[in-house]
């Protein structure tokens, strides 16, 4: 107070700052603003991680406060009160790893990966890992964590899928903003990313997305509008890709008309990770903050004042929200970080929050749980190398993994001495195989990623029929950042994987013996030309470092999974509308501009056709439909209550557990629009909810909120979002080719809100007709 009081007559006396008395503080933002040089202003809109590029040497000028090994920072100015921030990767958890002054290892927990999350349904456990998250990343001294990931699925093969959330736009807000609401509770940011339309690895930091205006406002902006608006994130991440011509992080009308002016986001925007471009484009837009950031930037920002090709005033707009974000931060409190969360606490979180969102595609007579069962055949290379999540920035430098031999050993379940020796052998051998054929460095694929499956003989699988009582096949995938996913040997399963399934139900049926395939991936699979062979199918995903541990105790039935599909599993990779525009074959495209289709420019022909959108309004056959999950229990729903309210509808539905095991049921409510207004999808979901764990017997109301402007979709024409007026109807699902329920809401007069007319495409999109 002292401070304060001296520091206001110093300012009041002179008529002038005092930059020694100076000091940033909440409330004293725009004179801090006043009190900088250009020099500084421009170092707080770049960050100063050289060492990236190779160029960061202990000499360097820039202190290397934060640890190198976390993602980026902020720079400080400690004349003024301006302290350095963290940032840090990534959705499945904070990934720190080392002190500068110290060997010791700092790791973070492993939670599980971000389609899992979306497939719990469940808001309320997205929000406690996300305060998990922010706790590790507050207790490791960094201000923000660079997640969720939200982009939306719009192709199975996109590499980074499984950071992301659904192909649904509102159950990708919903889950984003639950996860920033718990990650933002410790008083640090959270950064949803990647803002917008990162849809492909391929080419990604030039490719330009091309995009109608409704599929853009409709699909990829809506989650990122709802997560704005639900739980006021501190940061967004501009992505790499182009959208309808320019940079997204150099796109005035992207990250100022809609996500300021429209949404009313008030934090700042950070540029994804790149090296030079166009700084005064990307600053005037309204990317503050450019990362990871190197001296060009700084150098070229001034030279772009100075040549008046950018003005102070823009600078200035970006240097207050900085300021505005720093205030916010632990760095800027003094926060006295501990180093030491309680990672015993967050692994018991993850291992039972793994199994909300696990879904059980197929179960067969009970197979599972599994019953009398005690010693296992364990086929499969990832059930000795499990993957407890994807690769990249999303990888999470992480204190250990529970495969699933661990997982069963754990539970006293046995598993077949010598198989466990051939998969131990097969691994190591393949492991240095790799190694040779592709020498030291594998960037972000590392030697284990592509580990192709082990043949297994018949004698073998016969032997093993007899010995143990059970057979359990995990199959594995691997995908990340950097590299889209082929459609042979990745979505598809591979020769050896299929002949596996074959033979292990050839010999384990004749013994009458169960087959229970579980799958550890972080995409979707092909699964329809195989699911009718094994007994019992767990959609595993790769749910984190307590990952065998979650999968047996699923298995067992020590959880009830509850899991339901956030996504489409369709009958071939090809059934997507949109892979008839995406690059197939994992084509790794070069930098430059030749104006190849699918990696220069992709043109989103298929429009809002994204998923189950698609498949459900031309009654497409898939494998497994959205929102498809299967329980040991079994719910009845009461008929739904809908009442309309001034602006939308309320909505309720009692659900009753009737089976003879606890669990967890989520409900979907999906509408299908009147007829007269913008051509639309047979239906779409507008909102869900999940039950509590509900004993047999017990039952609970849960309820819905749907307003008009929910129910709207964006008419080009008079770029307005529109509702007709007429009678919606309103389904309630257990899937979305499960309605249990329906009731209809009367909108008396059209809805419409008139929005800017922006991001308009720069080639003719020439939309697919169905
Ligand atoms: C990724 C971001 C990540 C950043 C920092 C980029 O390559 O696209 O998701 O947060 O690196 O690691």
């Amino acid at each position: 107070m002292k401070n304060l009081i001296v520091g206001a007559l110093l300012f009041s006396c002179t008529g002038q700052v005092n930059a020694q008395s100076l000091n940033l503080r909440a409330d004293n933002i725009d004179q801090i603003v006043k009190a900088m040089t250009l020099e500084e202003k421009v170092n707080l809109l770049v960050g100063r991680n050289d060492y990236l590029f190779g160029g960061y040497e202990e000499q360097d000028t820039v202190p290397r406060v934060m640890d190198p090994n976390i993602s980026g920072f902020t720079q400080a100015v400690s004349r003024l009160g301006i302290p350095a921030t963290g940032l840090a990767d990534g959705p499945a958890g904070a990934v720190v790893v080392t002190r500068p002054d110290n060997k010791k290892s700092y790791y973070a927990t492993g939670f599980p990966i971000g389609s899992l999350l979306a497939c719990s349904w469940n808001v309320e456990l997205v929000e406690t890992i996300g305060q998990a998250i922010g706790n590790e990343t507050l207790e490791y001294g960094v201000d923000v964590v660079l997640a969720p990931g939200m982009n939306i699925h719009r192709s199975p093969l996109c590499g980074r899928n499984y950071e992301y959330f659904s192909e649904d736009p509102v159950l990708t807000g919903k889950i984003a903003a639950a996860y920033i609401r718990g990650v933002q509770s410790n008083g640090v940011g959270a950064c949803p990313k990647h803002f917008a339309v990162n849809s492909q690895e391929t080419n990604r930091t030039e490719v330009n997305e091309i995009v109608s205006q409704r599929a853009l406002r409709e699909i990829y902006l809506k989650g990122f509008e709802i997560a704005v608006k639900e739980s006021h994130p501190w940061t967004i991440m501009s992505s790499y890709n182009r959208l309808n011509g320019p940079y997204t992080q150099e796109n005035r009308e992207l990250l100022t008309t809609i996500l300021r002016d429209e949404w009313g986001f008030d934090g700042i925007v950070m540029s994804d990770w790149i090296r030079l471009r166009n700084t005064a484009a990307q600053i005037h837009a309204g990317n503050d903050h450019l990362q990871p950031g190197e001296q060009k930037q700084v150098d070229d920002l001034l030279d772009k004042v100075k040549t008046n090709q950018l003005s102070i005033a823009d600078i200035d707009i970006c240097v207050k929200r900085m300021l505005g974000y720093i205030v916010k931060t632990p760095h800027f409190r003094e926060y006295k970080y501990s180093d030491n969360p309680d990672l015993k606490a967050h692994a018991i979180l993850t291992r039972q929050s793994a199994a909300e969102g696990m879904v059980l595609l197929k179960n067969d007579n009970a197979a599972l749980p599994l019953k009398g069962v005690k010693k296992v055949a364990l086929f499969g290379c990832t059930s000795y190398n499990f993957w407890a999540g994807g690769t990249g920035s999303g990888n999470v430098v992480k204190p250990y993994v529970v495969n699933m031999q661990q997982g069963l050993n754990n539970a006293e379940l046995e598993t077949t001495g010598n198989l466990r020796e051939l998969y131990a052998r097969y691994l190591d051998y393949q492991r240095i195989k790799n190694r040779c054929d592709r020498g030291k460095s594998h960037g972000y694929y590392s030697e284990e990623s592509d580990i192709q499956e082990m043949p297994v003989g018949k004698d073998c699988i016969t032997y093993q029929a007899k010995e143990a009582d059970v057979a359990i096949l995990t199959i594995g995938r691997q995908a990340g950042e950097g590299k889209d996913r082929t459609i042979e040997n990745d979505f598809n399963l591979s020769e050896v994987e299929l002949k596996l399934i074959n033979d292990l139900c050839d010999a384990f049926h004749a013994l009458d013996k169960k087959v229970i395939v579980v799958l550890n991936v972080g995409g979707v699979v092909e699964t329809a030309s195989w699911k009718s062979l094994p007994d019992a199918i767990l959609l595993a995903w790769q749910p984190g470092q307590e990952g065998g541990n979650s999968v047996v105790d699923v298995l067992l039935g020590k959880e009830n999974p509850s899991g339901k599909l956030a996504m489409t599993f369709p009958v071939t990779a090809m059934d997507h509308p949109s892979s008839r525009n995406f690059p197939l074959n994992g084509y790794s495209g070069q930098r430059g501009s030749n104006g190849r289709e699918n990696v220069d420019y992709t043109l989103h022909k298929e429009g809002i056709n994204i998923g189950y959108r698609y498949f459900n309004t031309v009654n497409k056959p898939v494998s497994y439909p959205f929102g498809y999950g299967l329980s040991y229990t079994e719910f009845a729903y009461d008929a739904p209550v809908v009442k309309a309210v001034g602006g939308g509808f309320k909505a309720t539905i009692r659900v009753k557990n009737i089976g003879k095991t606890a669990g967890r049921e989520s409900v979907q409510l999906y509408v299908s629009a009147p007829a007269g207004g913008l051509e639309k999808p047979a239906c779409e979901l507008k909102a869900f909810a999940k039950t509590k764990l509900l004993q047999p017997g017990e039952s609970e109301v849960l309820m819905f909120n749907v307003s008009d402007y929910d129910l709207a979709s964006f008419d080009e024409s008079t770029q307005s979002w529109v509702s007709a007026k007429g009678k919606y109807l309103v389904k309630f699902g257990a899937s979305i080719e499960d309605i249990r329920g329906a009731g209809s809401y009367q909108l008396s007069k059209e809805f419409t809100e008139k929005v800017n007319d922006v991001l308009k495409p720069t080639m003719a999109l020439d939309e697919l007709k169905f």
